[in-house]
């Protein structure tokens, strides 16, 4: 009983090791090629850079984000009743995964209402845009 208990807290304490390691990739990738821009609270700049906060907006456009961080956007958007009509450049050298780590970080960050989001929902929108 008390093997079985203890590899019960192992493998608990291991999987969440992996979570929070994930987790603090994601922070690390938005600090290094996003909070230029968007902030470190993801409050963005004015009228210039839209917020990542908002969750309305990001829950209709979850299947284009991993596209937009990839490959970048540009064209009108409205977020909150303000319209943005900027550029943002894409990181194309991220990979699936760190696309994936970026957005947890966001969604673990800033919002209640959005699931997690793993590499083959990243792999499959990125068809959309390759
Ligand atoms: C050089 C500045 C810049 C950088 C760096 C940047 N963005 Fe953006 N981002 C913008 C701008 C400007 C827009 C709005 C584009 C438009 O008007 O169409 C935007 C729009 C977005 C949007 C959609 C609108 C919204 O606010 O939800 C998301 C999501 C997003 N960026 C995420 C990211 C993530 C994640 C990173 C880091 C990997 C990043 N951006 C890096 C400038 C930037």
């Amino acid at each position: 009983m008390k093997v079985k208990l203890l590899i019960i807290i192992l493998v608990t304490s291991f999987i969440s090791s992996c979570l929070d390691n994930h987790n603090s990739e994601g922070a690390r990738l938005y600090l290094q090629h996003c909070t230029p821009c968007h902030m470190e609270n993801g409050e963005g700049l004015k009228r210039l850079i839209p917020p990542l906060t908002n969750t309305e907006f990001l829950q209709e456009n979850r299947s284009n984000l991993p596209c937009w961080i990839k490959h970048g956007m540009s064209g009108p958007i409205q977020i909150g009743g303000v319209e943005y009509d900027q550029i943002m450049p894409g990181v194309p050298t991220l990979t699936d995964t760190e696309i994936a780590n970026i957005l947890n970080f966001i969604q673990t960050a800033w919002h209640e209402g959005l699931t997690f989001i793993s590499e083959n929902e990243v792999k499959d929108a990125l068809k959309e845009c390759e």
